[in-house]
């Protein structure tokens, strides 16, 4: 059984200038720990396995620790996928859709909730498919396209009834420079109340959460790729379950354009109220902000300026890290890890391989 306590659906999230601006963040006490040892060695005397080690050839040094086998989120029980294809698609009612990026903002951000009738089962981290009303240029319908699902398995309503998405209108000028909408981005983004929408999934297991309520979780969004994470924070901060009691840290870096295309601010604000201790966020506004050396402010860069705290908490085996948005932000992302694991005599490369086996490492770009 599981309550939410805060469901207010705070949408309008985007007009006023960022709150947790890096100096705020730094200044805040749950910067400085998060209750968190925050060296390995600190880690040890509190009784926390450390996964990271540079490889040594020296028979005295201290055995590997050995891990403790997890169950893999792969074979998690009660995750449905692909109920429903195309073919077949469930047909869900729009029951809001609201423009969650200010007007000056670069591109529209819409929040939509669907009505389900608990028909639509899936956990946080899955995605459903959208097929958009009317025929290709073939005479075809059109394909699916999918969206990560923005709500706790609860949904917005907390009666586990609703579906709700986080999607970008996509419209470009194309080499001929005539403007191109998007098919399905444009459908849903224009869907009334009360309209139909055919729903496929739902699908995913990748960006499952992990089960363990006292492990550090890395949300690394860019734009929309915010999507997972609200439903992972929102199970973490505004519901409440008997078997789920998020007391770990729940640590989100989020990029975009500018701080009128801010996503989810003030909710993401109110949970920090909450659970100070728990919850840290760092906004990149690659179009407002710079780094000492002068460059655009993108997720990786604003990562950076953490960096040997993010090293850390990637030592420790119940650190999980989740990235969802561009294709590009992961380069990014390895280019701050790589020195860092270098240093300590470790290929990032290879320890990332090893994170991502062990499900600690979980990606989802596009
Ligand atoms: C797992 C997954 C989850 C996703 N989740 C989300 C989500 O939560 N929210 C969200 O908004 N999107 C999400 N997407 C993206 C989404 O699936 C669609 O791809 C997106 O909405 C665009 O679809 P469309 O039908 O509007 O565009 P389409 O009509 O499919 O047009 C897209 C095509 O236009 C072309 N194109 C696009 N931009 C340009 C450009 N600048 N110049 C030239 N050509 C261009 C490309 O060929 C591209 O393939 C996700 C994708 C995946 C794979
Ligand atoms: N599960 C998934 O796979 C999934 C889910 C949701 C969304 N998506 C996809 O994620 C993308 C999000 O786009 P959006 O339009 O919503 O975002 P957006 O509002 O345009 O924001 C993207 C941010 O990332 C920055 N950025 C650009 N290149 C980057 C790079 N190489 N590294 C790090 N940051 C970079 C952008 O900066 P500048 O623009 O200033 O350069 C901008 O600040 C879309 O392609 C969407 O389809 C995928």
């Amino acid at each position: 059984m599981a309550a939410v306590t805060a469901a207010a659906v705070s949408l309008r999230s985007s007009t006023t200038t960022p709150s947790c601006s890096s100096k705020a963040a730094a200044a805040s006490p749950s910067h400085s720990h998060c209750g968190f040892p925050r060296t390995a060695a600190a880690g040890r005397r509190h009784g926390l396995r450390i996964r990271a080690q540079a490889v040594s050839t020296d028979a005295s040094a201290p055995p590997e620790p050995v891990k403790e086998k997890k169950v893999s989120k792969k074979q998690e029980e009660g995750v449905v996928t692909n109920k429903y294809r195309p073919k077949e698609p469930y047909v869900g009612k729009c029951l809001l859709n609201t423009k969650i990026t200010a007007d000056d903002a670069p591109g529209e951000t819409w929040h939509m909730v669907f009505a389900t009738d608990g028909e639509v089962p899936y956990k946080e981290g899955q995605s459903i498919g959208v097929v958009a009303d009317g025929l290709d240029k073939n005479g075809k319908p059109h394909k699916l396209r999918l969206y990560s699902i923005a709500s706790s398995a609860l949904g917005d309503f907390g009666d586990s009834k609703t579906v709700s998405l986080c999607v970008k209108r996509l419209v470009y000028t194309n080499d001929q420079g005539e403007v191109v909408k998007g098919v399905c981005s444009n459908f849903l983004c224009d869907l009334k109340p009360g309209a139909d929408v055919n729903i496929t999934g739902p699908v995913g297991k990748e960006m499952l959460m992990p089960k363990d309520p006292n492990a550090t979780i890395i949300m690394l969004a860019t734009g929309t790729g915010i999507a997972p994470f609200r439903s992972f924070l929102w199970k973490m901060f505004f519901e409440k379950y008997e078997d789920y009691k998020f007391n770990g840290l729940g640590w989100l870096f989020l990029g975009v354009p500018t701080s009128s295309s801010l996503l989810y601010k003030e909710e993401f604000g109110k949970m920090k109220a909450k659970a100070p201790e728990n919850f840290r966020v760092d906004y990149a506004i690659s179009r407002e902000e710079t780094n000492a050396e002068g460059q655009k402010m993108y997720i990786q860069t604003k990562m950076a300026e953490y960096k040997d705290e993010l090293w850390e908490l990637l030592k420790k085996d119940n650190t999980y890290v989740y990235m969802c948005g561009l294709k590009g932000m992961e380069k990014g992302i390895d280019e701050i890890m790589i020195p860092l694991a270098a240093k300590e005599g470790i290929d990032w490369l290879d320890y990332r391989k090893q994170l991502k086996k062990s499900e600690q490492w979980n990606v989802e770009v596009y």
